[in-house]
């Protein structure tokens, strides 16, 4: 039995150097293909990054949102990073701009996408320690704070998602053949994954194991993504296309599904890469186990169910082009939801950093 057994991946998140260094994103619309990587120097760059996917996946979002509110307050305290700098007469910002300004970054990032929590759940935690230290700490103590508390939010998104694989391992036999969608891995997160951390976590307690990947359209990040972290860390899997799920699991090829989610309502509907809810119902019509892994960061109690979970529509060409080859005719009409929510009834049970929630209840 190893501990780990694989050299790491790239990050998808990286920040370099102090409170006013950059964050640097590994970008995920070149993979495979090419391992490239983008400085962020401004809030403008990293908004158009979580946009356009370059950064993704629900916790790797909500750690390069925090890191933007500390890009985002930066001109306040460095001169040479923007021309907007008002000081007071000891060389701080007033705290009503730091305050005014801090807002404003939140809600221009919040604005980048809608459906996944952790993007909002990090900014009001980034926002919140602001707040907390309002009272007794001068801007600049509080925009180190800051800093340190991003730095946090990234360092326990690793131990998190070690902690989902640790639990979701037990579940996963010697020889088990499991299917994902998406990818929620370490391009997803900070390090290890929700869903494949348990994949990597069974691997690395030297289990068998074979995962069949979803290529998921529209964009792929299961052919993209998943295939190409399950490679790099020498897993046995196996490429299909979404529509060829419910024949592989009619062959009985699979013996439980494990997803990712973007955002879980308190009675457990839990929301995730259009085409989840399918393999649910096809899970459960062929008595497959459906598992969602997922922190506490991406539950959202404030919503009862997953009926006002927002779901992101994304423009037509991803449906009408397959990597920028015009494949639908011209003018053809599409339409393109990002997610879909799937009801706590179809879900076997959800995978979190303190154990197992199952079944999936209200009172959990
Ligand atoms: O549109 P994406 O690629 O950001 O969607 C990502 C997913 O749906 C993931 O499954 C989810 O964010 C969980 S990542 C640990």
């Amino acid at each position: 039995m190893s501990d780990s057994t694989t050299a790491p991946l790239p990050a998808a998140v990286r920040w370099q150097g102090g409170s006013l260094g950059h964050l640097v994103l590994l970008d995920q619309t070149r993979l495979p293909l090419e391992v490239t990587f983008l400085s962020v120097f401004d809030i403008e760059t990293l908004f158009e990054a979580i946009r356009a996917l370059r950064v993704r996946g629900a916790p790797a979002i909500g750690i390069a949102a925090a890191y933007g509110i500390c890009l985002g307050l930066q001109p306040l305290f460095a001169p040479a990073l923007g021309a907007n700098r008002v000081q007071s007469d000891n060389g701080q910002p007033d705290s009503a701009v730091f305050f005014e300004r801090l807002e404003q970054v939140r809600s221009y990032l919040a604005a980048s996408r809608p459906t996944a929590v952790n993007l909002f759940w990090a900014l009001d935690r980034m926002v919140a320690r602001a707040r907390q230290l309002s009272a007794r700490s001068e801007p600049s103590a509080i925009f180190e704070s800051l800093f340190a508390e991003a730095c946090a939010i990234h360092r326990e998104d690793v131990a998190t998602c070690r902690a989902i694989g640790r639990h979701g391992a037990e579940l996963l036999p010697d020889g088990a053949s499991v299917l994902t969608h998406c990818n929620a891995g370490g391009l997803a997160t900070a390090e290890y994954g929700t869903a494949l951390s348990i994949f990597f976590t069974a691997q690395d307690q030297g289990k068998r194991l074979h995962v069949f990947v979803d290529e998921t359209r529209p964009l792929l990040q299961g052919a993209r993504l998943t295939a190409w972290e399950l490679m790099q860390r020498g897993l046995d899997a196996t490429l299909i296309c979404d529509s060829m799920a419910g024949q592989v699991m009619r062959e009985g090829r699979v013996q439980g599904v494990f997803t990712g989610a973007d955002r879980i309502a308190a009675n457990g509907d839990a929301a995730n890469k259009i085409g989840t809810y399918s393999l649910a119902v096809l899970a459960r019509a062929h008595r497959v186990p459906f598992y969602v892994a997922a922190p506490r960061s991406t539950f959202d109690f404030n919503l009862p169910d997953g009926s006002q979970i927002p779901i992101e529509l994304r423009d037509a060409e991803e449906v009408a082009e397959i990597r920028g080859q015009r494949v639908a005719p011209v003018g053809m009409r599409v339409y393109n939801p990002a997610f879909d929510v799937t009801p706590a009834e179809w879900i076997t049970g959800i995978i979190t950093e303190y154990g197992v929630i199952q079944p999936v209840t209200a009172d959990q």
